[in-house]
């Protein structure tokens, strides 16, 4: 068998160790792995890659995608996926894997439906949106990432009596934004799922500041509110307050991964093969209930993953 493998859209931390682990795994079933560099751009642009054991040596500890990714319009074109599935076909390809988040699992799906070639998706991706799936590759160590940073900026936002917005990725849902909330003893999680407005915040910020406390960190998602400099001058005008703004961005796409975050990406590997081997195709791989499990990948896109609300209403309840 001939395996493709493919790392799309956003990397996550882990995508190297779960690359390791597909070639790995697919050798000592005696298959082939052809690495697919620049995700589904180079699909279509032909940039195929033999990987041996060998050379995803010393890879499990680091960041980004040895075979790099890209953001592809082409490839939601019937042309692109056209082109992509011919150049799969003159390279033999029997199965794809690939790794990524919803749009990547949503691109997958399309090209298995042109090519007819089966694929397997490891869900990797720092947003933690699939549905059906509580942890994908690359959250853990995104969280952990975000959570030091606002360890850092709570020093200052207590020394000043200041209050910060720190704006944290996750595109149009609030998961990273609440698991990192909650870790960070943040006073505030604005996420998409729970609007709430800037007034309501002051309100709170201004109760908070009549029993004692005096600083305050909002973990506010990327998808929530708007544009956080504007959300910080309002702030300010209706609370008196000392704002600052931070906003993390891509440091949190890169970086170590975690252990937990390596350890997922081994087991997904390792069961993105198997999947390949049983020829059970299209399905998801991914974290549910503290066990790997594999999921139909149409069921995934058509289903929207849910916010915890219990943990939401946490950060508050911890935030006296
Ligand atoms: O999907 C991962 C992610 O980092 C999102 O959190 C973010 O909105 C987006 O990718 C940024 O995309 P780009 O790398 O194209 O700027």
């Amino acid at each position: 068998m001939n395996i493709a493998i493919i790392t799309s859209g956003g990397d996550a931390p882990g995508m190297n160790a779960a690359i390791r682990a597909v070639v790995r795994s697919a050798s000592g079933q005696g298959f082939k792995t052809l690495g697919v560099e620049k995700g589904f751009l180079g699909l279509i642009e032909n940039l195929f890659k033999l990987l041996t054991p060998r050379d995803v040596s010393g890879i499990i500890n680091t960041g980004g995608s040895i075979l790099k990714s890209s953001r592809c319009d082409l490839f939601k074109t019937p042309e692109g996926l056209e082109k992509a599935s011919e150049n799969l076909k003159s390279r033999r390809v029997d199965w794809v894997i690939t790794m990524g988040g919803d749009g990547s699992m949503r691109g997958a799906l399309s090209l298995s439906e042109v090519s007819g070639i089966p694929v397997t998706v490891i869900a990797s991706s720092i947003d933690n949106d699939i549905a059906g799936i509580d942890e994908t590759i690359g959250f853990d160590s995104a969280v952990n990432t975000a959570v030091q940073a606002i360890d850092k900026i709570r020093d200052t936002a207590v020394t000043y009596d200041r209050v910060f917005i720190v704006e944290v990725m996750g595109r149009n849902r609030g998961f990273l934004a609440l698991e990192v909330a909650l870790a960070s003893g943040a006073e505030f999680a604005v996420i998409p799922e729970h609007p709430i407005t800037v007034e309501e915040i002051a309100k709170r910020i201004k109760q908070m500041g009549e029993i004692g406390k005096r600083s305050s960190i909002i973990v506010k998602a990327e998808g929530a509110i708007g544009d956080p400099f504007q959300m910080a001058s309002k702030l300010r005008e209706l609370t008196g307050y000392d704002l600052r703004v931070t906003v993390l961005g891509y440091i949190q796409r890169g970086g170590v991964p975690t252990a937990r975050s390596r350890n997922l990406a081994c087991l997904f590997g390792k069961r993105a093969v198997e999947l390949a081997a049983e020829r059970k195709k299209n399905r998801i791989v991914g974290l549910k209930d503290g066990q790997v499990v594999d999921l139909n990948i149409r069921e995934v896109c058509e289903s929207i993953k849910k916010i915890d609300d219990e943990k939401y209403e946490l950060v508050s309840i911890l935030a006296i």
